[in-house]
């Protein structure tokens, strides 16, 4: 899952790829490169490339003579196939320097396709499976295609999911891009007389709205005057470009720090953003316009299955009690990677959900194509508007969060969850299980939900001074129960995330056979214990934790000194309805690892071996 730009215009391109590159820095960082056409003399292509971060390859290209060059491609890598290093660090280029490419996605064949390109005479400078495609691509464009056709030919001859953007000096002032199933997406922007292509809107949106996004077998080719299409048989494709509403404002850190600690405190504004884009409080209502057929075959529901990777299963977990609690259906959650090869079973009435804020997750993707081959209605809670979940899914709940780029989900996780919350009260509105009382007044708990989260997020102190007492644990135990069972989970994984403290999210009716065995002073448990996740059976797992010598922090609503008097530390959140205490019981979780992080010294947006966007199994 790396971050791939590319630029053909009049504007230097070097400054616009290093930008770019650091706006999908977040997708992966075990190395960054540019290449540009025409280098410093006039001739050929220039590459520079550098493991670690952006800024070692800005150093390395401060060094250099600036180039004046127009056109260039730019990458940020999560290393597969071959380690971190200069020499595995894209673009990669074929042994004659005829063709560049860059590329998101694995080429499982890549270790026969290299031993027949090493005999017939290619010589390889790198480990990586991308550089196979730069050699079969040379093979093509010298024996006369152009570097679209070469493409064209080239990806039928690899195995797996992939996102190439290339270029070669015989075509100065063009690149040429394919998506091949959905391993990345590839967005091509259209500038004032400049075009960019890009595995994600981020790189681009600063430049331009004006986007096309790629589908799974497409090609694309671009110079400064415009792009043209087609489809991996050859054919025509027909790609319009259209506008997308977001405002690259938002992508800046702004005031803060971290984008981590940004999200997490625009967290009030992307609820009720989230909130008002679907539901209506006079006459009360959901409202969930992009549910295309979908909204007329609610009735139809039997049961559910929601689907999703990391934060965002956590998020569908709770959408699974949503949705049994509010429209009486059978629910259940799986992890997508697993639903994917189960061969599940799905019968007549069966809605999958998946919850993926990205839209681009390839697990998620693979799961979604599983189920609608046996034929499930579909439904996607997506942030990022034209994703490919979106694409597959009969129906979209899209979520208002804006840009997310901390590694670690925030914002996306807790208005994730205000989409299930609504999709369930529609779905129970459409079955008859809710009645119109019902559905108001849970639509009046939602919108007392942003500020609720604003009055969490008001005072950070509490959160520092537990930070400097529990930022040296070496393990942490999560404990929730009902509701709040996956938002210990998410508070584990924030943890986890960020911090590389090992945490363990668990059912607090589980501890007893296991964790419990772990626990000691140096083993401290947080219980998420709001008012009514079961409270009073998870104050008898606090009294064994403490038994044992353990020390408890508690997440307790306001006024619980039951509980803040058995636990050693406590935080309270406002009290607020029982489907409304997963938002404000996460924020002070995502507090607590933000600035345990902070005083651990971690690198808490771009934490260790993670990335953003997770587009390889
Ligand atoms: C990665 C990210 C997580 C995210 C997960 C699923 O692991 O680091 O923060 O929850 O992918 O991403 P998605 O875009 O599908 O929600």
């Amino acid at each position: 899952m790396c971050g791939i730009v590319g630029y053909a215009g009049s504007r230097p391109a070097t400054p616009i790829l290093v930008r770019a590159l650091r706006d999908l820095e977040y997708r992966g960082y075990d190395s960054a490169g540019i290449a540009i056409l025409g280098s410093a003399d006039g001739e050929g292509v220039e590459i520079t490339k550098r493991v670690g971060k952006i800024a070692n390859l800005e150093s390395a290209l401060d060094a250099s003579p600036g180039s004046e060059a127009t056109t260039g491609i730019g990458h940020t890598r999560w290393a597969t196939h071959g380690r971190p290093s200069d020499l595995n660090a894209h673009p990669h280029t074929s042994c004659g320097g005829e063709v560049v490419v860059i590329h998101n996605g694995i080429v499982e064949n890549y270790a026969a396709l290299r031993s027949a390109l090493i005999a017939r005479g290619h010589a390889f400078a790198s480990e990586t499976d991308t550089e196979t495609i730069a050699h079969l691509l040379e093979e093509r464009t010298k024996s006369g295609l152009s570097l679209l056709e070469s493409l064209r030919l080239t990806i039928a001859e690899l195995e797996g999911s992939h996102a190439i953007v290339a270029m070669s000096p015989s075509e100065p002032g063009a690149i040429v891009a394919a998506r091949v199933g959905n391993a990345g997406g590839v967005v091509i922007g259209y500038g004032e007389g400049e075009m960019l292509v890009a595995s994600d809107l981020a790189a681009i949106l600063p430049h331009t709205q004006q986007v096309a996004f790629l589908a799974g077998l497409q090609l694309a080719r671009v110079d400064r005057s415009g792009a043209s299409f087609i489809n991996g048989d050859g054919s025509a494709a027909a790609v319009e470009p259209r506008r997308v509403p977001i405002d690259p404002v938002s992508a800046l850190k702004g005031q803060y720090e971290h984008f981590m600690l940004k999200e997490i405190m625009e967290q009030p504004e992307a609820l009720s953003d989230t909130i008002r884009s679907l539901v209506t409080l006079e006459p009360a209502g959901v409202h969930l316009d992009d549910l295309g057929p979908i909204s007329e075959r609610l009735s139809e529901v039997r049961r559910v299955i929601l689907i999703g990777m990391g934060t965002s299963l956590h998020a569908a977990m709770v959408g699974r009690a949503f949705i049994e609690r509010l429209a009486g259906v059978p629910a259940e959650t799986d992890n997508a990677s697993e639903f994917r090869y189960r061969d599940p079973v799905i019968g007549a009435g069966t809605l999958v959900v998946s919850v993926s804020q990205s839209g681009e997750t390839v697990d998620v993707l693979e799961a979604m194509a599983v189920a609608k081959a046996k034929g499930a209605m579909q439904v996607t809670i997506c942030n990022t508007e034209g994703a490919q979940t979106t694409r597959v899914a009969d129906g979209t709940v899209y979520t208002r969060a804006g840009l997310e780029r901390g590694v670690a989900s925030t914002k996306c996780f807790t208005t994730a969850m205000v989409a299930l919350y609504a999709l369930a009260l529609r779905l129970g509105e459409a079955n008859g299980h809710l009645g119109p009382g019902q559905l108001g007044d849970h639509i009046q708990d939602l919108a007392r939900l942003p500020d609720a989260a604003a009055r969490v997020l008001q005072d950070h102190a509490p959160y520092k001074t537990l930070a400097n007492h529990f930022y040296d644990a070496r393990h942490f135990l999560f404990l929730g129960r009902g509701l709040a069972f996956p938002v210990a989970m998410e508070g584990a994984l924030k943890l986890k995330e960020i911090s590389y403290i090992h945490a363990e999210g668990y059912a607090a009716g589980e501890m007893k056979h296991g964790p419990i065995a772990l626990i000691d002073r140096g083993f401290p448990t947080v219980a998420v214990a709001p008012a009514h996740a079961l409270r009073s059976k998870l104050i008898s797992n606090v009294e064994q934790i403490q038994a044992r010598g353990g020390e408890v922090l508690a997440i307790a609503s306001e006024g619980d000194q039951e509980v803040a008097a058995l636990a050693n530390h406590a935080v309270f959140i406002p009290a607020v309805s029982e489907f409304v205490e997963p938002f404000v019981a996460t924020l002070p979780l995502q507090c607590l690892s933000y600035y345990i992080a902070l005083r651990r010294g971690c690198d808490v947006d771009q934490p260790r071996n993670l990335a953003k966007t997770v587009t390889v199994e």
